[in-house]
């Protein structure tokens, strides 16, 4: 059975941790787990981050088309090819991460980037996604040293960020599965198993 399962959060929320965690769990019961993240998923895909993250100053718009096509790249050569097999996917983000980041934070407008991203997904919608809430000053301070061109954006745009998932959130109650983030990593990786194969039983 195949299931798409996306990480949401703010930056140094533990995503990375957690995917690594339960794919190698899920592993360990035999499932095929086929691990996505974004932007920079694919080969195509790191070209274009190295341009988002590390590159010149870029308008927000262009922003949200550059991570609009890396995930159009992701989905057409990485997610739907490992679906289609009956993998289990676990990317560490996906389009609700530009609704947060270049929707709310950047004020695009979280309608249009949502548009935007539906037809570069041509509509591929999670199965569930896990967002970890962890405070933007605990997600900034577990990332110091390694800020990179967003992460540098300081301490009211991560709160704009998480505010956004929140009404995301809201809105797709059953999509949306809300995890602490601020415990042990072990105890919210068990959680997030527990999800998972809680959908994988008949
Ligand atoms: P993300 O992928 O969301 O940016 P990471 O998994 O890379 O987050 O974690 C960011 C930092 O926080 C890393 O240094 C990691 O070791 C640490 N970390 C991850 N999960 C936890 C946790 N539950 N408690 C404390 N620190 C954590
Ligand atoms: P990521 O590599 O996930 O960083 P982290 O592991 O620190 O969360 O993402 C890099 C940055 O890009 C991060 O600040 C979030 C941002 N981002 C967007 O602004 N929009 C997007 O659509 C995505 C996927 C990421």
């Amino acid at each position: 059975m195949s299931l798409f399962i996306t990480f949401e959060g703010g930056d140094g929320s533990g995503k990375s941790t957690q995917i690594e965690l339960v794919a190698k769990a899920l592993r360990a019961d035999g499932h095929e787990v086929v691990l996505g993240r974004e932007p920079g998923g694919t080969p195509v895909g790191r070209e274009i981050r190295r341009v988002l993250l590390h590159g010149e100053h870029l308008s927000g718009r262009t922003e949200a088309l550059l991570f609009a096509a890396d995930r159009s790249h992701h989905v057409d050569t990485h997610i739907l090819p490992a679906l289609k097999r009956g993998a289990i996917v676990l990317s560490d983000r996906y389009y609700d991460s530009s609704i947060a980041y270049q929707g709310a934070a950047r004020s695009l407008g979280t309608e249009e980037v949502a548009r935007l991203n539906a037809w570069a997904t041509g509509g591929l919608v999670p199965d569930r996604t896990f967002y970890l809430d962890v405070s933007a000053e605990a997600g900034l301070e577990r990332m110091r040293g390694e800020h990179d061109r967003l992460e540098s954006e300081g301490v009211d745009f991560q709160r704009r960020v998480r505010e956004q998932y929140r009404a995301l959130i809201a809105a797709e109650p059953d999509r949306f599965v809300v995890i602490d983030g601020e415990r042990p990593a072990e105890e919210i990786a068990a959680d997030i198993y527990g999800g998972i194969a809680r959908m994988l039983t008949p």
